[in-house]
């Protein structure tokens, strides 16, 4: 069925400014590395596709890798956009990024100037798009000059074929590098995208403070820990579950069971807060101010609607952090 989108899809969203830039983001965003994919069911993807945007979430995140297998997720984005998005594309915000293996030989991965622009010219294609609004560097590379992969970020830009560019999992140091040379190159670092959840807080080290010093947003990934910082391994691990998956393995189940005393406990407090532990995850990671949206995955609509309803109770009591520090500290 043709898709005409909510005339309500900007009334519940807050958008926040993304660093210093004029771009602005959704609070939530959402995310396309798991269930987009070419073993995914297309309706299901195109289903919470379609709700996010109705309910104001503009930003979809992609990377050359995503699927399985690789590539295929941009390839449903690019079935979205043809069937779905194409009269709305002024009002997406789409991303993808370059530095996982995607292609045999000493050119499909890292960060050389060959890979990262053969690797947008592919992502384009599989997308249909134009252009990206936003163009990443993965991961850093620690054989290539920081020059060269910054280089090739903003040759993207001016080649037209991206709006913005950011950078994944770069430390503060390798942060505060790449945002130099992008400044003296003319293409000012957007925006960072680090991991970030109540279990994995590096981000707390020094980065957050570089990215305020620099102007630079962050989009956190994974801010539900994969799914452990909600109600899915409450009761044991539910067949399909992330956990459960054998074709890519972040996620395992070993991780869930030495995390659930800690997951029953902040399940508890988010109850008492009127809230599911999910949402109360998602507005935890969103109380840093340098926090510009919490970049999630779901594999239903349902989710992404519990997901979005995080944004009803966004405020913290001292006294709950401090119950969270001492649950996240047993
Ligand atoms: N830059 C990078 O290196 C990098 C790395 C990883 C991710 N990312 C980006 O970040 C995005 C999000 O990562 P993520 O998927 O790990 O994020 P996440 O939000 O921490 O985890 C999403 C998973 O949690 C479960 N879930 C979500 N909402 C739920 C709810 N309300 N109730 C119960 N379970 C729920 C689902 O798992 P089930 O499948 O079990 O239902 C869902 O697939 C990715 O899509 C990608 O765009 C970037």
């Amino acid at each position: 069925m043709s898709y005409l989108a909510s005339e309500t899809r900007y009334d519940s969203m807050t958008y926040k400014r993304t660093g210093s830039s004029g771009l602005k983001l959704p609070l939530i965003s959402l995310g396309f590395w798991y269930n987009f994919g070419g073993l995914d069911s297309f309706e299901n993807g195109r289903a919470m596709a379609r709700r996010a945007f109705d309910l104001g979430v503009t930003h979809f995140d992609l990377a050359n890798n995503y699927g399985p297998p690789p590539g295929s997720a941009e390839e449903t984005l690019g079935q979205l956009m043809k069937k779905d998005f194409h009269p709305y594309r002024d009002e997406l915000i789409i991303s993808t990024k370059a530095g996982y293996d995607m292609w045999p030989g000493p050119y499909g991965e890292w960060g050389s100037r060959k890979y990262m622009l053969a690797s947008l010219d592919q992502s384009l294609k599989r997308m249909g798009l134009e252009y990206v609004d936003i163009f990443y560097s993965h991961r850093p590379d620690p054989e290539t000059p920081m020059e060269e992969t910054m280089s090739a970020l903003d040759t993207a830009v001016r080649q037209g074929k991206a709006l913005y560019v950011g950078i994944s999992s770069y430390s503060p140091e390798q942060t505060q590098e790449a945002a130099q040379i992008l400044r003296q190159l003319g293409t000012p670092c957007l925006i960072h995208q680090p991991s970030y959840n109540m279990f994995d807080r590096w981000v707390e080290n020094g980065l957050l403070d570089v990215l305020d010093q620099e102007g630079i947003g962050a989009i956190v990934f994974s801010p539900l820990a994969q799914g452990q910082l909600t109600d899915r391994y409450l009761n044991g691990i539910p067949q399909g579950a992330r956990a459960t998956k054998t074709e890519r393995v972040w996620l395992t189940k070993e991780d869930v069971n030495r995390n659930l005393g800690k997951i029953r406990k902040l399940n508890a407090l988010a109850q008492k807060r009127g809230q599911k532990l999910s949402q109360m995850a998602l507005a935890w990671v969103l109380r840093k101010p340098q926090v510009t949206s919490a970049l999630i995955g779901a594999s239903s609509v349902a989710q992404l609607d519990d997901n979005l309803a995080a944004l009803n109770n966004p405020a913290f009591s001292a006294d709950e952090l401090n119950q969270i520090e001492a649950i996240l500290k047993e």
